[in-house]
């Protein structure tokens, strides 16, 4: 099948996001400017670079309250947080998700534990083996359908990261030992618990 973008593709949900899977799941927190912590998920993310370690996360639509917190708390506050996202922590990502007003700490409605960054401000999921501490790079400003809402890629620069000692085995990290989520189209998910090895051709 073919469908041209903004005509009918005759399929019951929009295949799009099924396209491109799976997609790691940035799992985001922040700080509101009066110190509310904030956590949300983004699957519309990743990594875009090495060197120096940069990651970017795209926030579409808004909330009936508003627009959502996690753009608004980076944008003021400059910094951010991601963890990642793992098959145990599944039910806490999926409650941070939930459609909360500012000042509601998504940290306390998914039962996580804020622990302090070591270089800035927002707190980091304790519970995560893995913790990317950023700071905000650039806001890039995307079409919207919607005139009424912002459409946005977020890019930060990692300053700091943090390792459970638990995930490295012989000083690499295995992600076997956490199982990864990945976000696939519709409501799936699909999880990261086999790894196999290629090397690239000279
Ligand atoms: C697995 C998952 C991935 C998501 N990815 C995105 C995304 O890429 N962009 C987006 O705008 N919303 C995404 N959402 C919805 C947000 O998490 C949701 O709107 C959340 O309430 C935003 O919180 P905030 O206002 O605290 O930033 C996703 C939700 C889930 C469960």
């Amino acid at each position: 099948m073919f469908y041209e973008i903004n005509t009918p593709h005759g399929l019951p949900n929009d295949p799009f996001k099924a396209c491109v899977a799976p997609r790691p799941i940035g799992w985001i927190s922040s700080l509101g400017i009066d110190g509310t912590p904030n956590l949300a998920p983004y699957s519309f993310f990743n990594a875009i670079s090495g060197a120096p370690p940069m990651v970017m996360y795209a926030s579409n639509g808004s909330h009936a309250h508003g627009p959502k917190d996690t753009v608004t708390n980076i944008e003021a506050t400059g910094e951010f947080v991601v963890n990642v996202a793992t098959w145990d922590l599944r039910e806490q990502m999926n409650a941070s998700s939930a459609d909360l007003p500012p000042e509601t700490d998504e940290f306390i409605h998914a039962g996580l534990t804020a622990a302090p960054s070591r270089l800035v401000k927002a707190p980091r999921v304790d519970e995560s083996p893995i913790n990317l501490e950023c700071v905000h790079h650039q806001t890039i400003e995307l079409p919207s359908d919607d005139p009424n809402t912002r459409n946005v890629m977020v890019i930060g620069r990692v300053v700091g990261v943090h390792i459970h000692d638990n995930v490295l085995v012989d000083g690499r990290i295995d992600v076997t030992l956490y199982r990864p989520l990945a976000r696939l189209g519709y409501m799936d998910y699909a999880v990261v618990d086999k790894v196999f090895t290629m090397t690239r051709p000279t």
